[in-house]
This record gives structure tokens, sequence and C-alpha cells, in this order.
């Protein structure tokens, strides 16, 4: 059997990694891939938003069913293109991906389904977001509604912060993706991200991670695609993790992700493959951050490691790629994971790419190490090419021996302006210790 993933960032990897530790002889392509998922895929030289090139690729290898990583080609219709030609694809076709790829319509299809999130504006001119944004008042978050990489967001702290948003928005600064704005009412809380396996209808959840979109230690520094992620998530009382059968997935599927995909359903267009809830956990209950339409990129390095799926991820995501109605499923957990996000010299904004990188010598079990900004220069040598260069994930027992373990060997990876945060899971550790569950070294 044979799969073909799309893609070649750490998300791709990661998932390569868990369907072949499932099924050792399960075959897998990867387009394009990288020198990472080359140990345990074959790596086509086809570019991820090459749809004929990848169709062409699907057929000939006579492929169980493709598998898309990032939102790109979903955008660009590659479920509607393979459809067509009787391929079985696992995403969204590219009027259900709106639900990422435009955030006016994701806001839009949210206050016809009756879905709690923060209020919000999409305007089309600089002066009246300005409007908009006066009359919210500060904090308030500006949004380019179009893709752009997790990166389009602005939490405007003052009115100043809210103005130059506005202004480098719709002066470019965000491409095509700022021609709209959405001006949008500042929410209070944690974040939680929640994956949910969809056929249109029914609903297969994963375990809740949580993701840290600031660059640096701290939650400070500008919004990017994500530093790091850890899984399970314990909050509420005593600590107790959420898993995919707590009360509080129960009511984002009844409150959010079910009216979500109603709403789609009703409009002609049903949602299938991998719908992404980024949530905040509000004192009114959980509200939508955002929706995205495919994995998330590094929440899926730890959900991989630790979900206990039964039936496996492959027959799931092959029901849904085939068109077929998704089975029933538990999610269950072992242990930990924590991932962090080794990034280049300048990211978000400008990042380094060609720095030879030296990996850590990895001597723990558990750790891995999924590539992502990684290539091979004419000498064959392994060197950055991308903002995100790897995602080091530790599985472990305890949250606290995967924190150390993953943070550890990320200071090990060795390339020239390599950034990273020590403090992956910091809200965790947090809430650890107020419950007295983690005695300090002064306790001891
Ligand atoms: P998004 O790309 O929409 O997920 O936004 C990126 C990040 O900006 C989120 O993960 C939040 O940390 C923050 N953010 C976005 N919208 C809001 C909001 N309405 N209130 C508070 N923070 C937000
Ligand atoms: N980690 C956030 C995302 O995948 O969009």
């Amino acid at each position: 059997m044979t799969v073909l993933i799309v893609g070649g960032g750490g998300r791709e990897h990661a998932l390569a990694w868990r369907l072949k530790r499932d099924e050792p002889d399960l075959r897998i392509i990867a387009a394009p891939g990288n020198p990472g998922l080359a140990h345990i895929a074959d790596c086509v030289a086809v570019p991820a938003d090459d749809i004929a090139g990848l169709l062409a690729l699907a057929e000939r290898e006579q492929v169980s069913f493709t598998l898309v990583g990032p939102e790109g080609p979903l955008a660009l219709g590659i479920v509607d293109h393979f459809r067509e030609h009787g391929q079985a694809i696992f995403g969204p076709t590219a009027a259900a991906a709106q639900v990422e790829t435009s955030k006016a319509f994701a806001k839009e299809l949210m206050r016809e389904a009756g879905v709690p999130t923060a209020r919000a504006e999409a305007h089309d001119t600089a002066a009246a977001a300005h409007d908009a944004a006066r009359r919210m008042g500060a904090p308030v978050v500006i949004k380019a509604s179009g893709l752009a990489a997790g990166k389009g967001v602005v939490v405007a702290q003052t009115p100043g912060e809210a103005k130059a948003a506005i202004d480098m928005m719709f002066a470019g600064g965000m491409g095509a993706a700022g021609e709209t704005v959405l001006v949008e009412e500042f929410m209070e809380g944690e974040e939680l991200s929640l994956f949910v396996l969809t056929d249109g209808t029914r609903m297969v959840p994963l375990v809740p991670a949580q993701d840290h979109k600031r660059l640096r230690e701290h939650d400070e520094g500008p919004n990017t695609g994500g530093m790091g992620a850890y899984a399970p998530v314990s909050l509420g009382v005593g600590g107790a993790p959420i898993l995919s059968d707590s009360p509080l997935v129960s009511e984002v599927l009844q409150r959010i992700i079910a009216p979500t995909l109603a709403a789609l359903r009703a409009r002609g267009t049903p949602f299938t493959g991998l719908l992404y809830a980024g949530l905040m956990l509000t004192r009114d209950g959980p509200k939508v951050v955002e929706f995205n339409c495919r994995f998330g990129d590094p929440e899926t390095q730890v959900v991989a490691a630790v979900i206990a799926l039964e039936p496996g991820l492959r027959v799931l995501m092959e029901h849904v790629a085939r068109g077929e109605a998704l089975p029933d499923a538990t999610c269950r957990v072992n242990g930990h994971a924590v991932t962090t996000v080794v990034a280049a010299a300048g990211y978000p904004e400008r990042p380094d790419v060609g720095a030879p990188i030296t990996l850590p010598k990895i001597d723990d079990v558990g750790v891995l190490v999924f590539h992502a900004g990684t290539t091979r220069n004419d000498a064959g040598e392994l060197v950055t090419s991308g903002g995100r260069v790897l995602a080091v994930t530790a599985c472990a027992p305890t949250f606290e021996d995967a924190q150390a373990l993953s943070s550890r060997y990320a200071g090990e990876v060795r390339f020239t302006g390599a950034q990273h945060r020590a403090d992956i899971g910091w809200r965790e550790v947090e809430r650890r210790r107020a419950a007295g569950e983690v005695r300090r070294p002064a306790d001891a």
C-alpha cells in the first residue's frame, strides 16, 4: 500500500513517521518531502503547488490515497482536481477550505451558524477599518483576511499600534492577503488547538494541543507559524489532562464543530479532512480564534507522537479520502510530548538560508527530530532552507521529562543564528506548580 503526502515540513515528516510506525510496510511518497522525510519516504521533486504534477504522480504510482499537508494546494483546489479524476484524497475542496483561506468567510459562516467567536468587522478600505478600530478601542486585533502563514495577525495594545497595522496591511504589507482586513475584538484566555477528522458530518476529535505563537520566551516578540507545542494539556481542577473525550472537547464539538460542518453542508460545500479549531478558552466558554483546513504545525508533531487511535490514522484518513463515512473511533494518549522549533536567524521576517546544520546526537529514546526548513546543498550537506528549520519532539511518561528533553536537544542543534524557545509548555509548568504537583528544588 502506498500513500502520497503532499508537502515537506515538520508536520508532513511527523505524519509520515506516525503512519510508518503504525504500519512499517506502508510505502510513503512525499512531494517534495525533505531530507528528514527521505529516511522514511521516497521524496519526489514535485512542488506542493503543482497540482497537475501531483495528480500525474498519484496516478503513476497508483497510490491508495493522497494526504495534503499545507493549505496552499488546498486553496488551489487540489482536492477538487483529484476527485474529478477519481483519485482518493484527504482534505477539503477549495470552497470548504475557505474556513481558513478567507477569515472574512469564516466569520460570516460562524455568524450564520451561531458559533461563539470574537466580534469582528471585515473592511476593504483603510478608512473604514480605522473607524472600526476607533469604535472597538484597544486592545484590538487586526487581521489580514487571506493566507499569511500565521503572520497576518497583529494584536494591537494601543490605538496607535492598531492604526499602524491597518496602514501596513492596506499599503500592501501582507500582499493580496491584506486586501480585506478584519478588525476584531480582543479575547482573553488560554489557547488550545483541536484537530477533528471529519467526513463532513461525523467527527473524530484528536487530543488537544497548545501552540506557542510568539517568537520569544515569555510570549514576547512577533507572531510566527508556531515555535513549539505540547500535548496533552492539563487545564482545570487537579491538572487532569484534556483528552478527546473530555467534557470540554464534547462542548467544542457540539457548540462549534458540528454547527460549522452543518453550515458548510447547507451551502453545498461539505468539509472533509481535518478541521483545526484554534480556540480561546474565555470566561464565557470556548470561542474560535481561527479555523484551519489542515493539520497544524507544530501541533501535529506532538499529537502524532502521543495519540493511540483505534482504528489507526491511516485507516480513518483513507475512509475520508475515499468519500466514505468515518467509522467509530477512540483516541487515547500515551505519555506526554513536547516539541521545540529551532528557527533560522531572521525568522519570521527574513529567515537566513543556506547555513550548514549539525544535528545533535540523540542518546535518549523518545526524541525525534522532524525536518522542516532543511535541504541539501550541492555538496550534499544539510543546510537551512526556511524559517522553521527543525522540530525537536520528545515523548516521555511525564510532561517534565518531555519538556526537558525537547528543550535540551533543541539547544544542541547547531547552525549560525539558530533560535528556539526554552520555555515551551510554560503554562503547563505554572499550572503544575500551582497544583503542587511539582516540588521546586527549594522545597525538596
Ligand atoms: P490567528 O492566525 O487568527 O490564529 O491569530 C494568530 C494569533 O493571534 C492567535 O493564536 C492568538 O494568539 C492571537 N489572536 C488572534 N485573534 C485574537 C483575538 N481576537 N483575541 C486575542 N488574541 C487573538
Ligand atoms: N500552528 C498553527 C498553525 O498550524 O496554523
